[in-house]
């Protein structure tokens, strides 16, 4: 891995993450300037008598990971929001004006970036509620509900210009079914974006590394000019998340 990688904070400015190799030493410096230096000191999480070996290992990894740092000082509700920014640093699909669905929006960092990028009309759907995004017309409920895909296409108003997808399932621990139940959401995501992306569209799904996804990518590959497999710097390293970038619909 490299010690220095570039990974914008920010739509205007390029950070770089510094001494990656060592958590106590890591730090992301931000083209935005000393403000939003981001200095790291490795906290440990004591297993309290409340608290499992499990659940104070993903809080001590929580309070040490700088996205999630810099995430809170920039104003992003999550550090997912540097996974799109870097995406789009790569390959340009948050367009001004955009028409854009987002599914699995919460707690909303992608929907924030899609704001900030222009997009003219965003429409987003969670399991979860989400509190309120300026910008962002919001859906409740569960997207697998045909129901749930008839209200996201009366909020879109005509076909969307970009479809992401970051839904992923709960995780019950057991690495197969939770692959999927994974993939499971991606392929109806990958349907609805073939049945109303509009031409010359893209499409972003999360899917995990070693997911029986082999019918998907063949649709995908006839659906669109170019479909690939990204992983963003933001995405953990230890994580199977990986994501398909699929661009150009055809028709
Ligand atoms: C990784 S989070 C998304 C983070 C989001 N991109 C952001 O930047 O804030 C995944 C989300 O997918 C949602 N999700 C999972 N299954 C879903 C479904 N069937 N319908 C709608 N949302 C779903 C989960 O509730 C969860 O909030």
């Amino acid at each position: 891995m490299n010690d220095i990688s570039d990974i914008p904070p920010n739509p205007d400015a390029k950070p770089k993450v510094v001494g990656e190799q060592n958590p106590k030493r890591r730090r992301i410096i931000t083209g935005e300037g000393a403000k939003a230096h981001v200095h790291e000191k490795f906290e440990r999480v004591k297993t309290a008598r409340k608290r499992s070996p499990q659940s104070a290992r993903w809080l001590e990894r929580q309070l040490n990971d700088p996205y999630v740092k810099l995430a809170k000082a920039e104003g992003w509700r999550s550090r997912a929001a540097y996974k799109l920014l870097e995406l789009n640093e790569a390959h340009h699909f948050l367009k001004k004006g955009a028409i854009v669905l987002d599914l699995g929006v919460a707690p909303g960092s992608w929907a924030q970036v899609a704001v900030k990028k222009g997009a003219a009309r965003i429409v987003g759907v969670d399991l979860l509620p989400v509190s309120p995004i300026e910008g962002v017309i919001l859906v409740e409920g569960d997207f697998m509900e045909e129901s749930i895909q008839a209200q996201l296409l009366a909020h879109l108003g005509s076909k969307p210009n970009l479809i992401m997808s970051d839904m992923a399932a709960n995780t019950v621990g057991h690495k197969q079914t939770d692959h999927i139940r994974t993939i499971n959401l991606a392929q109806m995501a990958t349907d609805f974006a073939i049945g109303h992306l509009d031409k010359g569209g893209t499409f972003i799904a999360k899917v995990f590394q070693g997911g029986s996804e082999g019918q998907m990518l063949t649709r995908l590959k006839q659906n669109f000019k170019t479909v690939k497999h990204v992983k963003p710097k933001a995405s953990r390293s230890d994580s199977v998340e990986l994501y398909l970038l699929a661009m150009g619909k055809k028709s």
